[in-house]
């Protein structure tokens, strides 16, 4: 079976591609490297630099690898920017995945694993959160991941033979264990990476949004989920998919971390001193967010091997540490 993963020069997308590889799976990878690198795509592996919207070239890439499920990772990511520009989210994302599925149709291939987020919760009351929770986004990135997770559903409805999983990341962290891959985003906006460019001095410091929220420490309390462990359910899902199946998983580790103890995990682990400036609220920021992944680890078997957020920034230490000061 060969697996077309799109976004797979982005940095789940690559991890994605590289774990494929390592088992033995032909794989095909599609980006249209405005947010991804080609050199985060193994040379050996068949590359095509297209639009996942671009259904011509979709269907011809599909017939020609013989493809047989596809895993969706192609989206831009940034919340911010998401309430900037909303017409790019929906029409990179919802737009680029209705692409997809149109091409998929046409190819006759019925089994796709879709990046969902989180950030279809908005603002939930109840923790941890389990996929039967209201999906009520609160900013157009979560939508369009709404939106999609909407089509799949419809498309499961209209067309027995049709199947997806769609995969609901909490905060999605780590690199690989052997510092050859890892996070380059350009604007970086996740927590872990921007508090180890603090830790190297590579930022002036991190901010930290908000002390006064009910939490333990006062800080939002998040669910980091290793990006190696996160791909790994990603091969357990597509190869269960049943043709009829429509599934919606979180994918967390189900503990929360508050943006005080990333910080104090980044100082621990990197032995620097991390300069915090303090900062307002940002709107928009639930206060925890945190998973209830008991179904993707009964329904799946999925185990992370992750479970704690030290060993999860190692990972990424390394490889920050790594780029800025070559052995
Ligand atoms: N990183 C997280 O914590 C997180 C959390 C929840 C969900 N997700 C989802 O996981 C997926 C991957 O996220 P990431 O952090 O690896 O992002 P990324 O930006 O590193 O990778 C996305 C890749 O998709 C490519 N891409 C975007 N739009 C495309 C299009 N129309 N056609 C072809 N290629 C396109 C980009 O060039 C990039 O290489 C996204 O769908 C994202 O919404 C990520």
């Amino acid at each position: 079976m060969t697996i077309l993963v799109t976004g797979g020069a982005g940095y789940i997308g690559s991890h994605a591609v590289r774990q494929l590889a390592g088992a033995g799976r032909q794989v095909v990878v599609i980006d249209h490297l405005r947010r991804g690198h080609r050199s985060a795509v193994p040379a050996e592996v068949p590359f095509h630099e297209c639009d996942v919207g671009d259904v011509e070239a979709l269907v011809d890439v599909m017939r020609r690898h013989d493809v047989e499920a596809v895993m969706h990772f192609a989206a831009y990511t940034s919340v911010g920017e998401s309430v900037e520009s909303p017409v790019l989210y929906y029409g990179n994302n919802v737009g680029g995945s209705l692409g997809l599925l149109a091409a998929m149709r046409e190819a006759g291939v019925r089994r796709v694993v879709f990046s969902s987020t989180a950030a279809v919760y908005g603002m939930p009351d109840a923790f941890p959160v389990a996929e039967t929770a209201a999906t009520t986004p609160i900013n157009p990135y979560g939508w369009s991941k709404w939106m999609v997770e909407r089509a799949l559903e419809d498309e499961r409805a209209a067309d027995p033979s049709f199947c997806y999983a769609a995969l609901r990341y909490f905060n999605v962290a780590g690199c690989a264990a052997d510092g050859s891959l890892g996070e380059d985003h350009d604007p970086e906006t996740h927590l872990i990476p921007l508090v180890i460019l603090a830790a190297l001095g590579r930022r002036e410091s991190i901010t930290v949004f908000g002390r006064d929220y009910p939490t333990p420490d006062g800080t939002c309390l998040r669910d980091y989920v290793h990006v190696d462990d996160l791909c790994a359910a990603h091969l357990l899902a597509v190869d269960q998919l049943q043709p009829g199946e429509g599934h919606r998983y979180n994918l967390g580790i189900g503990r929360p971390y508050s943006v005080q103890e990333v910080i104090d995990s980044v100082a621990r682990v990197s032995g620097r001193t991390i300069a915090v400036v303090e900062g307002d609220r940002r709107p928009g920021d639930p206060p925890e967010l945190w998973a209830d992944a008991t179904v993707a680890r009964r329904e799946l078997s999925w185990e992370p091997e992750y479970t704690e957020l030290d060993a999860i920034v190692e990972t990424a230490w390394r490889w920050f540490r790594d780029r800025e000061e070559p052995a």
